[in-house]
């Protein structure tokens, strides 16, 4: 599978292992930078991932921050991404099972590689179950996105 994977200068190191795990894994990590330890801003390379995906120049993507935290936040900007911090294989496996994530989230500085390597290996191996209360909230989630989107005015309370 072709894997869009950032970093910004918090998750550098861990986006360079973990493409080497995509590539031993049979993957196609395609990677967007950051490509040193110098500071950037980690919207930019979230921005990266999200258009490959949004592109379909990758089925999905990974992104790296510090806390996977901001990742997430920006990530979740882009309409048709659904982006899922995960630090735990529980919530890798239902990122994709429930919520058919297509972006996954992880802070260098939460988890070690050996973990990350597990998270990823169960979240690129999971699936969309596809039920249909699930897909139902999937669809709630795009009317919201079309409902806020910057063509709109804002919403009344
Ligand atoms: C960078 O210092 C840090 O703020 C960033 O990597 C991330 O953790 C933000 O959410």
């Amino acid at each position: 599978m072709r894997v869009a994977i950032g970093a910004d200068h918090g998750g550098f190191e861990l986006k360079v292992s973990i493409a080497e795990y995509l590539r031993k894994a049979g993957h196609t990590p395609v990677d967007v930078g950051t490509h040193n330890s110098d500071p950037v801003d980690y919207p930019d390379l979230a921005r990266e991932v999200a258009k490959a995906v949004l592109a379909g120049e990758a089925e999905r993507g990974i992104m790296i921050c510090g806390s996977g935290v901001g990742a997430s936040i920006a990530s979740n900007k882009f309409p048709g991404i659904r982006a899922a911090t995960c630090h735990d294989t529980y919530s890798a496996h239902q990122s994709r099972e429930h919520n058919d994530a297509n972006v996954l989230c992880m802070g260098a500085r939460v988890i070690g590689p050996a973990l990350a390597e597990d998270i990823v290996k169960t979240w690129m191996s999971s699936e969309f179950s596809g039920e249909p209360r699930h897909r139902k909230r999937l669809d709630k989630i795009v009317a919201i996105e079309k409902e806020f989107s910057s063509g709109n005015p804002p919403p009344k309370p």
